[in-house]
């Protein structure tokens, strides 16, 4: 997560660099001084155990690098977005059409962000599924691939027969809901009133 190499005191925060495999070193990094040892080990001066230190054994780091900025970066784009529709509504004429189509853009990313999150640790954390209790082989399944492939598959078709069901419904009743009262009613792509 962090893309630090070499084991350091002192060690600096990676905030954006493109970790290289090749070198084991990151290319164009932008990091701020000491800040990984203060919130890895609450000193500023706190050793921390560089990617080297575990020769070949260690997950690919690109991955789980640029997941967790993606989830990070997801999460800090949310909350900003929504402090700013919240300020709009609250102290300006109400929300501007670029923010909702902002906020309409971002309906995903909650999801992008979860899953990018689950990346970081299922890449991040192999071969162990509980830290110095399970590895992954020990845990491995032998059910045949084929027969978790099919319930996958089953999972799937049921989710995306519950998923248009459940947007047929909702457009269902905003299009009831809209009907009865006097709301704006969207004509033609237009908002007019009834
Ligand atoms: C905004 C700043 C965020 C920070 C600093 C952060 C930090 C972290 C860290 C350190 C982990 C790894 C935990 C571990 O190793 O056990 C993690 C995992 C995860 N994060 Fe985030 N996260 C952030 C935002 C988000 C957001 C917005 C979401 C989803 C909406 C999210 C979803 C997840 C998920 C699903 C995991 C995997 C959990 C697991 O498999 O145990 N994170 N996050």
């Amino acid at each position: 997560m962090e893309g630090i190499w070499e084991t350091q005191k002192g060690a600096a925060a990676v905030l954006f660099a493109v970790p290289d495999r090749a070198s084991q070193s990151n290319l164009y990094e932008v990091s701020i001084p000491r800040l990984a040892s203060f919130y890895l080990t609450h000193d500023w001066n706190g050793e921390i155990k560089g990617i080297k230190e575990f020769g070949d054994k260690h997950p690919p780091v690109g991955p789980v690098f640029w997941a967790f900025r993606t989830m990070v970066g997801v999460g800090m784009l949310m909350l900003a977005v929504s402090w700013f529709a919240s300020y709009e509504m609250k102290f300006k004429k109400g929300l501007s059409r670029t923010t909702a189509k902002i906020l309409v853009a971002m309906t995903f990313a909650g999801w992008v962000a979860l899953v990018s999150g689950w990346y970081v640790t299922e890449i991040g954390r192999q071969p162990w599924l509980v830290q110095g209790v399970l590895t992954t082989a020990q845990a491995a399944s032998k059910v045949p691939a084929g027969n978790i492939a099919l319930s996958l598959a089953m999972y799937l078709t049921l989710y995306a027969a519950l998923l248009s069901a459940y947007v047929s419904v909702v457009f269902y009743l905003a299009k009831k809901a809209v009907a009865g009262s006097d709301a704006p009613q969207l004509k033609a792509g237009v908002l007019s009133h009834a």
